[in-house]
């Protein structure tokens, strides 16, 4: 009898489970949660597309493919209509011409008031002229003297009452000569003097003024030739490689004051700096590899991506080298799996 008695309180368990099962399945349908459901089901990485336990009958109906598809142009649709950066103040170094032009212009389309800083002072007035006097204004700025760049940073306070993004974008490039022995030490210490001191002094600068209010961005213009080595110069390569050093210091310093401090690493974009350089246009860029064939890097990819981490939506990534490389420098072409040898 205890035994019966048992059998049928398993019993009764099991069509309570399967009950409860369904209401909340029908719970579910009705409010359209399944979507969400199935959005954590594709994207839950323990029960996803490369797990055996998948249930892709869940996710292969044309109900559920429209649910997702609807759900991701939502997300994406807004990603791109948003200002990101509405209220935000912005000083950008190098804004002159190439990324750092462009990137002031994207920074505007968010909503961000924008101070461009160089010493074209000609290109720069016309950039910021362009953009409207309501958005930018231009000063010049030679970012290897402290004192240039004190005064930039007191005045985009002075006249905004307070900086919330600093971009380190200014950096030039020495010729490319390709041995060691024809290199001086004073082409190394200029491109040093630009490439690293400069970016140093935008840091500490921005710091002084970020420090009191508690919060801040700093994004450092890095290279693939700071992670990997025999792209272009000696110094060029050094002095990327040692801003990723300076761009983790700082995270860990400033880090405390609610101050965030990133790297913005570019393959190859087409600029006054990589025409000089390299020497090529557009079709010498698309040869240099990549894995996503037949693509090539715009400035306003490294603006979108500068957006990203200027904005609150990176407010947990600080001391980070964002590659912008299409996978260049995890990827060793010249031997392996899908190589042609
Ligand atoms: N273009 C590329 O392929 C590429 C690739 C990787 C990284 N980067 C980096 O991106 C940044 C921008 O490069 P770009 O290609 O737009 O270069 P660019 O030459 O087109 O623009 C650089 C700007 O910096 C300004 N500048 C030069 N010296 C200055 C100084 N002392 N003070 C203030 N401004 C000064 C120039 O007048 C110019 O407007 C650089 O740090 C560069 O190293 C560029």
């Amino acid at each position: 009898m205890a035994d019966l008695s048992s059998k049928a309180q398993v019993a009764k368990r099991i069509h309570c489970h399967k009950s409860c099962f369904w209401i909340v399945f029908k719970i579910l349908v009705q409010t359209s949660s399944l979507e969400l459901f199935m959005y954590f089901r594709i994207r839950n990485p323990a029960f996803g597309l490369f797990s055996t336990h998948t249930n892709f009958s869940l996710i292969s109906s044309s109900s559920s493919q429209r649910s997702y598809h609807h759900l991701m142009a939502n997300l994406s649709s807004e990603a791109q209509v948003g200002k990101r950066l509405e209220g935000k103040v912005a000083l950008i170094t190098g804004a002159a011409q190439g990324i750092g032009a462009c990137m002031a212009r994207v920074f505007v389309n968010h909503g961000a008031k924008v101070v461009c800083v160089d010493i074209n002072e000609e290109l720069g007035r016309s950039v910021c002229d362009d953009l409207g006097a309501e958005n930018a204004s231009f000063l010049y700025c030679d970012v290897t003297k402290e004192s240039d760049i004190e005064n930039a940073i007191n005045r985009t306070v002075h006249e905004h009452g307070k900086l919330d993004i600093m971009i380190n974008n200014a950096g030039i490039a020495d010729e490319g000569k390709t041995s060691i022995l024809d290199n001086d030490l004073s082409d190394f210490e200029r491109v040093m003097r630009l490439n690293l001191s400069g970016v140093f002094l935008g840091i500490k600068h921005a710091a002084r003024v970020m420090i009191p209010a508690r919060s801040g961005g700093i994004i450092n213009l890095g290279s693939i030739s700071g992670s990997i080595g025999g792209i272009t110069s000696h110094s060029y390569s050094s002095s990327k490689h040692a801003v990723v050093g300076l761009t983790r210091n700082a995270a860990a310093e400033l880090g405390k004051h609610g101050i965030r401090v990133n790297c913005l690493s570019s393959h190859v974009v087409l600029t006054p700096l990589s025409q000089n350089f390299f020497n090529f246009g557009e079709e010498g860029q698309s040869r240099v590899y990549t894995n996503l064939e037949g693509m090539v890097l715009k400035p306003e990819d490294l603006a979108n991506a500068a957006v990203y981490l200027a904005s609150e939506e990176a407010r947990f990534m600080s001391g980070h080298n964002l590659m912008l490389d299409g996978g260049f420098t995890v990827t060793n072409p010249a031997f392996g799996l899908f190589s042609r040898f």
